[in-house]
């Protein structure tokens, strides 16, 4: 069903696709946590260039191939590269394309992932382009609050934070749209969900500055980092740099069932104490980034159909 795919934007697959990755995602767990072995994928190579940080995307596209008996080959730092002598982008990607079966890319510049898809046989996945997208993180999100709730048709989902330069929240207030989840929106003023993306989503989200407004009756809390690095000026992020923290006062307001998500790195959204809470499933969700990464992999390479 995605063999051969790109996986660019959110709005590449479909809700039967999305579906097919959760279910094959879900066998995947045993895999993951090591407890079972696989060849799946033993004989194909995936390439992972970042040419922008990363702890959990890349290593868990890794740990996912690894897993799956496959092989990585790639860079975390462009500077080592012949990007530093002036090599074009799509040059780069032609030449990888010859050498893997699968590229993972993440670039600091929106448009980039496309880009590369338009010079690669093989599927690229983006593994988020500036404030763009991040579609491989939507989908582990999504696949998280599957987890715990089941569905997430009619959950009251906060996406709390950097809605403006945050890609993840992009890429997830869309496909959540498309699943019936009821979205609210909580940002400061000038950090806003851009109209684009507003515009994409099946339903009118509402729209709120205070956590206050969402405290009590949200399933999902969806907390994002200030992106500190999109900033043209420094002065602009210095104004906003604090402006919401989830405390471990305000966990004791929450539903019983909610839960805490962040795509982390967290910086000062979250007190660490929120951790010891029932609420917090940030962690877990960065673990399922690996079922969801070897489902995708899988799929796109055509070793499950
Ligand atoms: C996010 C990203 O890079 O967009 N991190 C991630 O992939 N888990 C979020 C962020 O950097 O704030």
């Amino acid at each position: 069903m995605l063999k051969g795919k790109d996986i660019v934007s959110i709005s590449d697959l479909s809700e039967r696709e999305m579906q097919r990755i959760f279910s094959v995602a879900r066998d995947m767990i045993p895999i993951a946590e090591g407890k079972e072995k696989s060849e799946l994928l033993r004989g194909s190579i995936l390439a992972t260039l970042f040419f922008e940080p990363s702890t959990r995307t890349r290593l868990s596209f890794e740990s996912a191939m690894h897993r799956l008996g496959g092989s990585v080959i790639g860079f975390s730092n462009p500077a080592s590269t012949s990007l530093s002598k002036g090599e074009t982008l799509a040059d780069t990607i032609r030449t990888v394309n010859s050498y893997s079966d699968v590229i993972v890319v993440r670039h600091p510049l929106e448009g980039a992932a496309r880009l590369a898809a338009e010079f690669a046989e093989n599927p690229v996945i983006n593994a988020g382009d500036g404030a763009g997208q991040h579609p491989t993180q939507t989908l582990l999100d999504i696949f998280t609050m599957l987890q715990e709730f089941g569905h997430v048709d009619g959950l009251k989902i906060s996406l709390i934070g950097d809605l403006r330069y945050g890609r993840t929240v992009h890429s997830l207030a869309v496909a959540l749209s498309y699943l019936g989840a009821d979205v609210h929106l909580i940002s400061p003023r000038t950090l806003k969900m851009p109209k684009h993306v507003i515009r994409e989503m099946h339903h009118e989200p509402e729209i709120h500055e205070r956590i206050d407004d969402v405290l009590r009756d949200s399933d999902v809390f969806y907390v994002t980092r200030i992106q500190k690095e999109r900033f043209p000026d420094p002065a602009e992020y210095a104004k906003v740099a604090n402006s919401y923290t989830i405390t471990r006062k305000m966990t004791e307001e929450m539903k019983k069932e909610a839960i805490i998500m962040h795509p982390l790195p967290r910086v000062t959204e979250i007190e660490p104490e929120v951790d010891y809470t029932p609420r917090a499933r940030y962690f877990k969700q960065a673990f399922y980034g690996v079922p969801v990464r070897m489902a995708i992999l899988a799929l796109v390479l055509g070793a499950i159909e």
